[in-house]
């Protein structure tokens, strides 16, 4: 039988148990949002991250610059929330124009206030085994996703498909801290189908629809689809050819509904998270 990973459903269970923290607090944490205005995609993200935060009593701002803006201009922004007392978390959506060095604006955000974890600060404890103030919010919603189906993590061969700052390299390195053998495979990889068939668990992220396909995994594996892509059908796909590989997968997420809303909700589980390390 093959479990079908409901992202969606545990996201909302996660909501409530938020909702429930939030509720308690008298000052309502608040998420400030800065994105450029040429991300069409990010805006759509954003609309959700903002949905979530309605959902749980947490306050959001969305601060949107041309896609000219300079890098001067956002560093001032972003010091100014840094600053500001009612701003809990700060996140920038990318991508960012071709034009910013995002990895400056990325680490002009106070590593208290980073919402993605995506700081050298926090980046570099987490891969140091030490309490990083915040985690990626993909990579953690994978293995909360994991946990919560009860996916034993530690001795199973990991396949990680993707080596970005944002999924692929993170990712890695939780499923190593939980004991994993880890391989990261990416665009260079030679004779990929060598690790895929002999993974027990293999983490999808490279942007390509219907990559994965049945021929290149062996039964029982855990999958966990990171990629979401528009076909021109107007249909979503992710990485994985979903129906040949969900017929030996033992576990899988679908897209939608699998690791998006887990992305949401722990981006609104870090802003809480932040809130309460603020005001301590
Ligand atoms: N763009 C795509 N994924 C992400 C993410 O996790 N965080 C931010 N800030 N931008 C993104």
């Amino acid at each position: 039988m093959t479990i079908i990973a409901d992202g969606k459903l545990l996201a909302e269970k996660i909501y409530s148990n938020i909702k429930a923290k939030v509720d308690k607090l008298d000052r309502k944490p608040m998420l400030a949002v800065i994105i450029t205005n040429d991300n069409e995609a990010g805006k759509i993200y954003v609309r959700n991250k903002q949905r979530a935060c309605e959902k749980t009593g947490i306050q959001s701002k969305t601060i949107e610059f041309d896609a000219d803006v300079s890098e001067n201009t956002l560093i001032n922004k972003i010091q100014d929330l840094n600053n500001d007392k009612n701003v809990d978390a700060i996140l920038v959506q990318l991508p960012l124009p071709n034009h910013i060095d995002s990895e400056k604006i990325l680490n002009a955000i106070s590593p208290d206030k980073d919402a993605d974890g995506f700081h050298y600060i926090n980046a570099g404890k987490m891969f140091i085994g030490q309490m990083p103030k915040t985690i990626a919010c993909t990579p953690k919603g994978i293995i909360r996703l994991l946990d919560e189906y009860k996916i034993q993590i530690s001795g199973l061969n990991a396949v990680v498909i993707g080596r970005s700052n944002i999924v692929g390299k993170p990712i890695s390195q939780l499923l190593l801290q939980r004991n994993a053998t880890v391989t990261t495979c990416h665009s260079k990889t030679k004779n990929l189908e060598y690790y895929t068939k002999n993974a027990d668990l293999i983490v999808c992220a490279i942007g390509k629809p219907k990559f994965l396909t049945g021929n290149m995994v062996k039964d029982g594996v855990i999958i966990i689809d990171v990629g979401i892509t528009r076909l021109d059908t107007g249909k979503l796909s992710g990485d994985v050819d979903f129906e040949s590989v969900a017929s030996k997968a033992s576990l899988i997420t679908p897209v939608p509904g699998g690791v998006g809303p887990m992305t949401v909700a722990m981006l609104i589980q870090n802003t809480l998270d932040l809130s309460i390390q603020y005001s301590e």
